[in-house]
Order: C-alpha cells, then sequence, then structure tokens
C-alpha cells in the first residue's frame, strides 16, 4: 500500500462523531446542525432542467466520452464569467480547465505541481504552505504528493489574515506550492491587495505556485465584491498570471454541492501540465454536468438571489449570538468564527448535550503548530439551514452560555 496513506488525519467530522459518542443530547429539543459546510438553499430550477434537457436532448448527453478540456461552449462561459466578475480577458483555450468541484482541484493540482524528489538533505520534503485553520484537503493533498504542510496561523487582530511574516527563509526555500483561501473557510476574510503583492513577490524569488481556493467568492456582506486572486494580479500588472491559478465552483454560488463543477483558471503553462494530468486521472466533466454548468454560469439573477438570503439570515443571527459571545459579520462566505473564550471541544460537546445544536469546534480546523493551535478556543457555525432554524440554534445557543458559560 501507499505508505503516505497513513500520514493522513482523521477528517473533522470524523473527530466529532468522536467527540459525540456516549452523548444522548436532550430530547426536549429538534436536532439543529451548524456543523456541515453545505450548502442547502433550494438549487435553481433552471439548473436542474438544463441537466434533465441535457439527458434527454439528441443526441443524449449521456452517448459520448467528454474530452478532459470540456467543451469550447463551457470554457467561453467561464471566460465570459471571469469577464464579468473581475473584468478580466482569458484565453478560453489555453487559461482555464473544467474540474469537478474545487475539492478534487484542489487534490489533483497539487499531485500536479509537486516534485518530491528534491531534497537537499535526507527524508527532507518539499514544502505546501497553508493558512491555519484551514480546509482539511490542502494537508492530505500536500502529503499524498510527498510534501510537507506548513501552516500560517491566522491573525484574529488582523482580520484573520495569514501572518505570512513569520514564515521563515528556509521555509520558503523549501516551498513548492502555497494555498489561499479567500473569502476563508472558516474565517470568511478576504485577503487585500497588499497581502497579494507580498505573495507574489515571495512566488516569484522562491519559485512556488499559488493555489487560489475562492469557492465562496459569490457570498459576501459588504458592497465591493471579493477580491480575486486573479484580478489581483492583473491590477498589479501581472497579466500571464504566472504561477497563478484560481479553483472555483458552483457548489455554493449556485447551491448545486452535488453537481460536482467548478474550474481552475490561470497561467497557461500549467493549465497545460494539469491537463495532462487530469487526461490520465480521467476525469472528465459529464457532458450533462457541462450543459448545466454553462446555464450556471452565464445566470447572475439567481446569484444575486442566493445572496440576498445569506445577508437576510447573516443579519439576525449575528447580533443575537453577539450578546454572549466575541462574533462579528465576516467579509464573506457562511460562517461565524466565534471565540468562545474556553475549550471549544468541551464547549461543542455540551451545547450538543443539552440544546441538540452541533457546532464544529475550532481546534478541529487547524494543526498544533510553532506552540499553539490558533483554532483553539473558538467554534464555526455554518448558517446554511434556513434563517428560522439558524434563529433557533442562535436562541439555544445564547440560553446556552447564558446558564452555562457565564
Ligand atoms: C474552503 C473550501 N474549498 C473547497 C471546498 C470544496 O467545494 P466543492 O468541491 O464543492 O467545490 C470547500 C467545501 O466545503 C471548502 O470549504
Amino acid at each position: 500500500m501507499n505508505p503516505l496513506l497513513s500520514l493522513l488525519q482523521p477528517y473533522p467530522f470524523e473527530r466529532l462523531r468522536q467527540l459525540f459518542a456516549g452523548v444522548t443530547p436532550n430530547p426536549a429539543y429538534s436536532p439543529i446542525s451548524l456543523g456541515i459546510g453545505e450548502p442547502k438553499h433550494a438549487p435553481p430550477a433552471f439548473i436542474q432542467q438544463a441537466l434533465v434537457a441535457s439527458i434527454t436532448g439528441s443526441p443524449s448527453g449521456l452517448a459520448s466520452y467528454p474530452a478532459t478540456a470540456g467543451e469550447p461552449k463551457l470554457r467561453e462561459a467561464f471566460a465570459a464569467w471571469l469577464q464579468k466578475r473581475y473584468g478580466l480577458s482569458l484565453n478560453p483555450a489555453t487559461q482555464m480547465l473544467p474540474v469537478n468541484g474545487s475539492r478534487e482541484a484542489l487534490f489533483s493540482l497539487t499531485q500536479t505541481v509537486i516534485n518530491p524528489d528534491t531534497a537537499s538533505s535526507p527524508g527532507e520534503k518539499p514544502l505546501v504552505v497553508c493558512p491555519n485553520p484551514f480546509y482539511q484537503i490542502y494537508e492530505g493533498a500536500a502529503l499524498l504528493a510527498g510534501a510537507d504542510a506548513y501552516y500560517v496561523a491566522s491573525d484574529p487582530a488582523r482580520n484573520f489574515a495569514p501572518d505570512w511574516d513569520s514564515v521563515p527563509e528556509a521555509v520558503w526555500a523549501r516551498t513548492q506550492q502555497l494555498f489561499v483561501c479567500s473569502p476563508g473557510n472558516p474565517t470568511g476574510a478576504v485577503m487585500p491587495l497588499s497581502e497579494w503583492q507580498k505573495l507574489f513577490a515571495l512566488s516569484d524569488r522562491f519559485d512556488f505556485v499559488i493555489a487560489s481556493d475562492e469557492c465562496y467568492s459569490e457570498i459576501y456582506f459588504r458592497d465591493e465584491p471579493p477580491l480575486g486572486g486573479l484580478e489581483a494580479a492583473a491590477r498589479l500588472g501581472r497579466s500571464d498570471f504566472k504561477n497563478l491559478i484560481i479553483l472555483t465552483s458552483l457548489s455554493k454560488r449556485s447551491n448545486v454541492p452535488g453537481m460536482r463543477s467548478g474550474f481552475v483558471a490561470g497561467d497557461a503553462a500549467l493549465i497545460k501540465q494539469y491537463l495532462l494530468y487530469r487526461t490520465y486521472h480521467g476525469c472528465a466533466m459529464s457532458p450533462v454536468v457541462q450543459a448545466a454548468s454553462i446555464a450556471a454560469w452565464q445566470d447572475e439573477a439567481h446569484v444575486v438571489d442566493n445572496r440576498a438570503l445569506y445577508r437576510a439570515k447573516f443579519a439576525q443571527v449575528t447580533p443575537l449570538l453577539a450578546q454572549v459571545m466575541n462574533v462579528a459579520l465576516p467579509d464573506a462566505g457562511f460562517y461565524l468564527w466565534a471565540d468562545v473564550a474556553g475549550d471549544d471541544t468541551a464547549f461543542a460537546r455540551e451545547l450538543y448535550a443539552l440544546y441538540n445544536v452541533t457546532v464544529l469546534p475550532g481546534s478541529f480546523l487547524a494543526r498544533e503548530a510553532q506552540g499553539h493551535n490558533p483554532g483553539a478556543g473558538r467554534i464555526r457555525m455554518a448558517l446554511v439551514a434556513d434563517t428560522a432554524e439558524c434563529l433557533e440554534a442562535a436562541r439555544r445557543i445564547v440560553q446556552f452560555v447564558r446558564a452555562h458559560h457565564s
């Protein structure tokens, strides 16, 4: 067996199951989960209709093998969206590829990029730099590619910006890839242009790839939409997007996590190698999903409506919770990342036992590095259920903190 598999850590939801083992939640309350970050707003009917039309059309979308690069019409839809959203003109033939959701792409891109045989001393692996806390796929992708992950703590005093300046030169020298998550999961923070400038300079100096995970880019709470990585590069005159790939997805934007559809875009030299890898990986997007994806990327009205639902929900839930814990409206995303001023695992377990509300302990989403776990003392609450259910959860949490934690 591949020995690298033994390096993988249990997924946060597995750790949550272990934490809750043997606990019987209070039967006086119905269960509410703010644990899993799965979109719950209804998938748009027109996307479902496009799927069905593709299956039943003539020829049926099921009748042929798809090309790994996707249909030209699909890549043109990505390019048109990038133009509309960020004012960018990318070449659909060379600078973008369809992927089956951003998760798959975060993983497979890393396998394409990492060269594990670069050690200058025995046992020394290349490094993949990750924000901390982070989406666990980054770590697994790095480990299975034969790299080690290096974690950079986010700083609550600077809107959870990762402290890139804390990374030693010797670490940058071994870095082959860096993950950016903006808007961040779980912090909701959007990375400003100044941070992008810093990372581009480091990427130029140490020749590493920046993989920018932007799957929450369309759910935001300020007037200005989140800055994208390609947009940042273009503003800084980096029109070739050297060493930069962004990954985006319909899962959150269009409430279709089950469709598994997204795309990557950026440096044409990287895209070329990634296409080669994907050809053998065998992960071409189904023509049926391609047809529905074209419809989804071409429509913005449903995205505006979806954002309005989140905005209304967060505007009601956040102030309630802020009565009892240090929590604020994030820049973007669908999580609240709250400071519970104590043991986050004990908080989650007791809340579940007494009020049947599930939240994710922050320490499960981060690693101990440089002497501390930056998720400790925090919880992540995914406000994906409808507003009434999220409000009910928030009322129970307020009651819980007042009765047991103050
Ligand atoms: C930060 C982050 N990146 C990527 C993904 C993967 O999303 P998908 O594969 O549905 O595009 C998720 C899903 O929860 C996520 O939270």
